[in-house]
C-alpha cells in the first residue's frame, strides 16, 4: 500500500509538470484528490487496517495528499498569473531592474570642462592617441636631437610593413601621444586664425609610477589664436577654469616653466587639497601640485600651423585633467583611476 501511495504521488507530480490550463488541473484534482479520487480512496479504506498500519499508512497518505494539494494550489496561482513559474515564462511579471552604470569621474569632469569652454566660445576637438612623431614633437619645436624629448619619454610603435614576413616589425614614426599639444598644429592647419579650441584626451608616457604620476592619464589642451592675444588673456581663462571646476576658491601659483613650444612658458600649481598645503606624498611634500603647463605659442609653432606670427599671437595650455579630478575630490593616489576597482568608481 505504501508503494501504491508513492506511485500515485509520482504520477500526480509528473502530470502537474505538464499542466497548461485550469481545466486540465481541475480534472487531475478530481481524479486523484476529489471525493472519489484515487488517493482519497486510500484514506477512506484506512478504517479496515490494523492500528499499526493505520498509523504509518494513514500518516503517509495524509502527508502526500497535503503536499499534492499545495502543489495544485501553486500551479493554479501560476495559471491565474499570481505567481512566477519555475518552468514557464510569465511575461506579465515586471522585469528585474538592471543596475545602471554612470560616467567615470574623469569623463564627468571632462564634460564639465567642455561645457565651460563652449560657453566661452571655444570649439571642442578630438585628436588621435596614436600620433606621428612630427605632430607630437617636431612641429612643436622639439627636433629629434632636442633634450626636451627626455621629459616626455613615450611608447614608440613599430608596425609591420606590407610584404614583411610575419613577426618582422619596422620602426615607424608613430608614438602614443605624450600630450594633447600635437592637436595645436593640427587645429591651426584645419581652421586657421582666429581660433579658439580645447582638445580633451588621453595621453601616454613612460613614467615611474607614484601617487601623482601614471603612464596613462588625461589632459585637456586649450588654444586661442588671434590678434593681440596676451598672457593676461591666458591667466584670466585659467582662473575662470579653475574656479569653475572647483566651485570654490582654490589657491594657485604661477611660475615660469619651460616648454619649447611656448615663449614665455608658465606652470600653474594648485595648493594640495589632500594636505591643505602642509605636504604629503601626493604633492611630494611640497604643498603644491603641478596642474597646468602653458604659455604664449612659439612663432615656430604658429608657422608650422600655417599662421603668420607677425600678424597673430596665441596662448596655449595643457591641463592635467586627472590631477584636477584628484584635487577636486581629494583623491590621494592617481593609480585608482585606471585600476577598475568598482568601490572607487561607485563613489561618483
Ligand atoms: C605638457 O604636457 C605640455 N603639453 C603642456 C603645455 C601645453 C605647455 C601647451 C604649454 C602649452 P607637462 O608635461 O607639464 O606639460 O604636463 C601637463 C600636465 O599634465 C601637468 O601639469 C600635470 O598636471 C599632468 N601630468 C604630467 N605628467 C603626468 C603624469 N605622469 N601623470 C599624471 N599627470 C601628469
Amino acid at each position: 500500500m505504501i508503494e501504491e501511495i508513492k506511485k500515485i504521488k509520482d504520477e500526480v507530480l509528473l502530470k502537474l509538470g505538464k499542466i497548461k490550463n485550469s481545466q486540465a488541473l481541475k480534472d487531475l484534482e478530481v481524479e486523484y484528490l476529489g471525493r472519489k479520487g484515487r488517493l482519497t480512496g486510500f484514506l477512506k479504506n484506512i478504517s479496515s487496517l490494523s492500528v499499526e498500519e493505520k498509523k504509518t499508512i494513514g500518516k503517509l497518505a495524509n502527508e502526500v495528499k497535503n503536499e499534492l494539494k499545495e502543489k495544485v494550489l501553486e500551479i493554479k496561482n501560476v495559471i491565474n498569473g499570481k505567481k512566477k513559474s519555475g518552468s514557464a515564462v510569465d511575461v506579465t511579471v515586471p522585469g528585474k531592474k538592471i543596475a545602471r552604470g554612470h560616467l567615470h569621474p574623469l569623463t564627468q569632469v571632462q564634460y564639465e570642462l567642455e561645457e565651460m569652454f563652449v560657453s566661452l566660445g571655444f570649439m571642442v576637438l578630438d585628436g588621435p592617441e596614436l600620433e606621428s612623431d612630427f605632430f607630437n614633437f617636431e612641429a612643436l619645436n622639439i627636433p629629434s636631437y632636442h633634450p626636451a624629448r627626455d621629459m616626455q619619454d613615450t611608447f614608440y610603435i613599430d608596425v609591420g610593413k606590407e610584404g614583411d614576413k610575419e613577426g618582422v616589425q619596422e620602426k615607424s614614426d608613430l608614438v602614443m601621444r605624450t600630450q594633447t599639444s600635437p592637436m595645436q598644429v593640427r587645429a591651426m592647419r584645419e581652421y586657421g586664425a582666429p581660433l579658439r579650441c580645447v582638445i580633451p584626451g588621453r595621453v601616454f608616457r613612460n613614467e615611474d609610477l607614484d601617487d601623482c604620476h601614471d603612464t596613462t592619464f588625461d589632459q585637456i589642451e586649450g588654444l586661442m589664436v588671434g590678434e593681440d592675444i596676451s598672457l593676461a588673456n591666458l591667466i584670466s581663462v585659467l582662473k575662470e577654469m579653475m574656479s569653475g571646476i572647483f566651485k570654490r576658491e582654490v589657491e594657485i601659483r604661477v611660475r615660469p616653466g619651460y616648454f619649447p613650444f611656448v615663449e614665455p612658458g608658465i606652470e600653474v600649481d594648485a595648493k594640495c587639497t589632500i594636505c591643505g598645503g602642509k605636504g604629503c606624498s601626493t604633492c611630494k611634500h611640497t604643498g603644491w601640485l603641478e596642474m597646468i603647463g602653458a604659455g604664449m605659442v612659439h612663432p615656430n609653432v604658429l608657422k608650422a600651423g600655417g599662421i603668420d606670427p607677425d600678424k597673430f599671437s596665441g596662448f596655449a595650455f595643457g591641463l592635467g585633467t586627472t590631477r584636477l579630478v584628484m584635487m577636486k575630490y581629494g583623491i590621494e593616489d592617481i593609480r585608482v583611476f585606471n585600476g577598475g576597482d568598482m568601490r572607487f568608481l561607485e563613489q561618483f
